[in-house]
């Protein structure tokens, strides 16, 4: 399944592309000799280029892959196929020192602050962990001025170098994650749902900052969310996914003004609107059915089982994720169309 990049409002160069990437978690059985019964099609060709200083938002249901495609982008998990290239260097493939250099040129940022740091260590030493791997980022000596100086640039006082992440509070501990990201003067950071974890008020202070550093240092994201009201203050791009597939890209315009795969169209009816005569006019879809599982996706359409749209060809041929005559950015459906704009965001 190819992703063909959206049609309008390029902001850079390509820095990091990814061509039909798969993962697939097998499925075991058997207790003396284990025998391969099935897999878990986690991510199931997924393609789309990052152009330098933009933000990709991510975005789908929980469960469709999101995370899993973040931790092959990081090399946590090794892809069943498809190519990865960061900066024109093969991301999977890059060993030892290339290995090395890719690594610190890609950071992630997890999602929940209260576990993804280790609560027995100083946060100089969580923020200044990836100097032990990557000496020459901070000759010994230097380490403790540039962990003060990366706290400074996240909002943090610099004299709370030597407390636990207990100190801090959830907006806080996310900051001293984002100052870890940045510690090797990454260019691409990848964010996993860096704000589903934090309180409302909070979250829009964290875009901010990510948004703030962004500009600085000329950082390239990927922003993962589940929720398409969160990535809209960011993103410039977004990705919907939906198991393991990316089925519409495009534009901030393309994917919230000109959406045409319904799937799209339902996350967006559903985003909720404080502004009641605005509720009111909206023409809500309400989705039918659970996610089905990625161990056993529908044939054809991944989506046919909730699509109120849905007919015999879906079953049979899957639809690509290309630019249709509704509108020209990539969408996955069939019969994609635009609908009329919904008063939500
Ligand atoms: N290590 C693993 N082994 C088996 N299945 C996994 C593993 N990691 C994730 N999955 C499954 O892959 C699917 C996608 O998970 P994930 O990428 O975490 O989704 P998301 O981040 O969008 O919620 C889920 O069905 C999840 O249970
Ligand atoms: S291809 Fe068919 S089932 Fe899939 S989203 Fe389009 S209309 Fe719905
Ligand atoms: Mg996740």
């Amino acid at each position: 399944m190819t992703a063909p990049a959206s049609s309008t409002k390029v902001r850079g160069e390509t820095i990091l592309s990814v061509d039909n990437l798969v993962k697939h978690f097998p499925i075991s059985q058997g207790v003396l000799f284990q025998r391969q019964i099935g897999a878990v099609k986690a991510v199931d060709g997924v393609s789309f280029e990052l152009r330098r200083g933009e933000t990709l938002g991510v975005v789908g249901e929980s469960g469709c892959g999101k995370s899993t495609l973040a931790r092959l982008l990081m090399r946590l998990e090794t892809p069943t196929s498809g190519r990865a290239t960061l900066e024109g260097k093969d991301l999977f493939k890059a060993s030892g020192a290339e290995l090395r250099r890719v690594r610190r040129n890609m950071q992630m940022v997890m999602q929940d602050p209260y576990t993804s740091l280790n609560p027995r260590m100083t946060v100089g030493d969580i923020i200044g962990e990836p100097f032990e791997i990557h000496r020459d980022a901070a000759p010994k000596g230097s380490r403790d001025r540039r962990v003060q100086e990366l706290l400074d640039v996240v909002g943090l006082n610099p004299e709370h170098i030597n407390r636990y992440p207990h100190q801090f509070s959830g907006g806080q501990r996310q900051r001293i994650g984002i100052a870890r990201a940045l510690a090797l003067r990454p260019e691409v950071i990848v964010c996993d749902e860096p704000v589903s974890a934090l309180d409302v008020s909070i979250q829009a202070q964290v875009i901010n900052l990510l948004e703030q550093l962004q500009d600085e240092f000329g950082l390239s994201y990927i922003f993962i969310a589940h929720d398409l009201s969160v990535v809209r203050h960011i993103a410039d791009r977004v990705a919907v996914m939906y198991l393991g597939r990316i089925v519409e890209i495009g534009t901030e315009d393309e994917i919230y003004e000109r959406a045409t795969h319904p799937y799209t169209q339902a996350l967006l009816s559903a985003v909720p609107v404080p502004d009641p005569e605005a509720r009111d006019q909206r023409n809500m879809i309400r989705l039918v059915g659970d996610v089905p599982s990625p161990a056993d996706p529908p044939s054809g359409c991944h989506f046919r089982t909730r699509c109120w749209k849905a007919q015999d060809i879906c079953a049979v041929e899957d639809p690509q994720t290309v630019p249709r005559a509704a509108d020209p950015h990539p969408s996955a459906c069939h019969f994609a169309e635009l609908r009329p704009p919904t008063p939500t965001l």
